[in-house]
């Protein structure tokens, strides 16, 4: 194990001060032939969200990606974003704040009876159709972060935030503790689905309600029901059941 900064890691860990994006940093390592290391940085320029969208990384967050080359096909990879959502919802949850899981791989926690993101998570792969040469799975985590710096229409809110809701006189959370056990899990859940979907179903707010979900085939409508492999939503509609294995999903109030 990769022991920096007092870390304990299962991963070799590359820390940086600044970057425009651990992402790009992973990628990088990858075309180097690197494997098996976390990228950290404590503040990210251009951090990158899903859809091409851009994603606030200001001090205080850990934004993190896990470059990793798994022996499975490219249909296999959604396994691995499961499992960053239940390692982070599980090192979020040690810190006290009961986060939950919005499919496919929102973090969330209930504020004032909206919910409000905490986590965002950016899986990208390249290789060839039966086997991937990589796997980055970026995880950002809005963890002692001030919500005066995220961005307000995004409805997010911070772990330190919740902590200060709930009344903690000290909110901040040990930040290499919480890496830590964030590495832990990830390492020890990815690319097993017999060990991810139980703990994943654990954690979901969307199981058991109604949902909307934007899929590339048209919108969906009906009461989630269950998770398989390998992150494929089920949907009890009107006129059936339906597999979505992606698109965005609202949760509809009952
Ligand atoms: C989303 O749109 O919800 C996904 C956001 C993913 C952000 C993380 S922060 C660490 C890693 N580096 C990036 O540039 N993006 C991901």
């Amino acid at each position: 194990p990769a022991v920096e900064y007092g870390l304990e890691a299962p991963f070799a860990v590359e820390f940086h001060d600044s970057l425009g994006s651990t992402n790009e940093r992973a990628r990088e390592l990858a075309a180097e032939g690197a494997t098996d290391t976390a990228v950290i940085a404590a503040e990210q320029t251009g951090g990158r969200g899903r859809l091409d969208r851009g994603w606030s990384s200001p001090r205080g967050g850990v934004w993190s990606s896990v470059l990793c080359r798994p022996a499975v096909p490219p249909s296999q990879v959604p396994v691995f974003t499961l499992a960053a959502a239940v390692a982070v919802t599980r090192a979020v949850r040690e810190a006290g704040v009961r986060a939950e899981i919005k499919w496919p791989n929102d973090v969330l926690v209930p504020v004032d009876g909206e919910e409000r993101k905490l986590c965002g998570i950016l899986t990208e792969m390249e290789g060839e159709a039966d086997r991937v040469s990589w796997v980055v799975v970026g995880i950002g985590v809005n963890l002692n972060v001030d919500e005066a710096d995220l961005p307000p229409a995004a409805d997010a809110t911070s772990v330190r935030a919740c902590r200060e809701r709930a009344g903690q006189e000290d909110a901040d959370v040990p930040r290499r503790l919480f890496v830590q056990r964030l590495l832990e899990a990830f390492h020890d859940l990815r690319g097993d689905p017999e060990a991810v979907l139980p703990a994943w179903r654990e954690y979901a707010s969307t199981l058991g309600r109604r949902v909307r979900v934007e899929t590339p085939g048209g919108e969906v409508v009906g009461e989630a029901v269950d998770v398989t492999v390998p992150g494929t939503l089920v949907v009890e509609t009107d006129d059936g059941t339906r597999r979505v294995t992606a698109g965005d999903c609202e949760h509809l109030r009952p």
